[in-house]
């Protein structure tokens, strides 16, 4: 695993981390990609192997239909692995207040013990639900840190916004932007 250091709970080194993201209409994945360039990080987008319905209201009945079934639809496969990771930040859109099917499945099917996992998620201004403790419930094992909010794609603030987030938890940013 490349290593990390933590000091008094910040992360005082990590080396490449890794960032990990399903997006439906692109706004998570502006947030994973702006994560990428301030960490040098390596960036795998997930994708179901079965697309969602275009159409917001069949969308919407088979997303709360998945969610309160727990259904963990099949992904395509995935760039980067996380095994071999330390630091792992995790995005996903909020979908009825909670993270996406496919967001669950990745974590589902991957073993993320022993990691740092720094979440993010972009909502509209809607219900929210707990992020942060829907991630420490799936992933038990891991370090999981303070959950970032950001609504839409974060717009002009969004560097603002990670960094004022990454500096909370002691992370020194690859490159300001
Ligand atoms: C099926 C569905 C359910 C949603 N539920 C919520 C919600 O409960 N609360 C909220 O603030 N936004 C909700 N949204 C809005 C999305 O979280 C928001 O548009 C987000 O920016 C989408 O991210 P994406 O572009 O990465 O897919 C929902 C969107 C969809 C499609």
């Amino acid at each position: 695993m490349s290593p990390a250091s933590v000091e008094n709970n910040h992360i005082k080194f990590m080396e490449r981390p890794l960032i990990v993201s399903y997006s439906y209409s692109g706004n998570t994945h502006r947030i994973a990609e702006r994560i990428r360039v301030m960490t040098g990080g390596d960036w795998c987008e997930i994708y179901p192997w079965q697309p969602y319905p275009m159409a917001f209201p069949e969308l919407l009945k088979q997303v709360k239909k998945e969610i309160k079934s727990r259904y963990y639809p099949k992904l395509l496969p995935a760039s980067y692995l996380p095994r071999s990771y330390s630091v792992i930040f995790l995005g996903t859109p909020n979908w009825c207040g909670t993270i996406a099917p496919p967001m669950a499945s990745w974590i589902n099917q991957n073993d993320l013990s022993g990691k740092i996992i720094l979440p993010f998620y972009s909502h509209c201004g809607g219900a929210a639900g707990d992020f942060q403790e829907n991630i420490v419930k799936r992933c038990p094992k891991a370090d999981v840190r303070e959950a970032l909010s950001v609504i839409d794609d974060g717009g002009k603030s969004l560097g603002e916004i990670l960094q004022s987030w990454m500096a909370r938890n002691g992370i020194r940013v690859f490159q300001t932007v």
